[in-house]
């Protein structure tokens, strides 16, 4: 199968932007980030050198392979949002369009806790849904790949998604925003 490569320039505009929310609740020039299901790695090349560190952790390693040859300044490695291979503790998780690719919620949560310093931020940036702009042609209305059933899975993965973030019980929603995408800040419960 052909891999979905995420184009690695033209990003600066949405790296600004996420960059602009994270700033209200950490100070991100001294931040260390891990990036959860990061891919082959569009966000480091942009984020990595604004923060006091930048990791990426993906289950595809072959993500992983292609994003330490692009940028290999920053940490990556094979790892999931329920498997966390880091012991040390992150000011920022950040989740770009892989929230809904997690099968097991309690898990991920129980990972987020471990890994996540107390005053630290989990930033969910999550596709809107039936009208986003996707990256694969087959959840596109109107491309010759088109798959509609693909597209209703892929709704039905983003609901049960939002479903766990807002029924969640170890982690207020701080703030929740719906402009180009949905984004969701989190914070441990005290
Ligand atoms: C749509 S891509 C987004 C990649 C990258 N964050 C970006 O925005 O360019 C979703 C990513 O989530 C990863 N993923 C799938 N299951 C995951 C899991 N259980 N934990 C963490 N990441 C996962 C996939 O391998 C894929 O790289």
């Amino acid at each position: 199968m052909v891999k979905t490569l995420f184009p690695t320039n033209k990003n600066e505009p949405l790296a600004n932007y996420i960059e602009g929310i994270l700033s209200k609740y950490v100070s991100l020039g001294e931040s260390k980030v891990l990036e959860i299901g990061c891919g082959n790695g569009r966000f480091g090349v942009v984020l990595g050198g604004r923060v006091g560190s930048y990791s990426g952790i993906d289950p595809d390693k072959e993500y992983i392979e292609i994003a330490r040859k692009n940028f290999s300044e920053i940490n990556y490695k094979v790892g999931s949002a329920e498997d966390i291979p880091f012991d040390e503790k992150f000011d920022v998780l950040f989740y770009s369009y892989s929230w809904h690719f997690i099968l097991d919620f309690d898990e991920a949560y129980s990972e987020m806790r471990r890994v996540l310093d107390d005053d630290g931020i989990v930033f969910i940036m999550e596709p809107k849904g039936e009208d986003s702009n996707w990256a694969s042609p087959v959840l596109n209305r109107g491309t010759p790949e088109f798959n509609e059933d693909l597209l209703k899975r892929k709704l039905k993965d983003l609901e049960r998604g939002r479903k766990a973030i807002l029924e969640n019980n170890y982690f207020d929603v701080v703030e929740e925003i719906d402009e180009r995408s949905k984004i969701y800040l989190l914070k441990k419960k005290k």
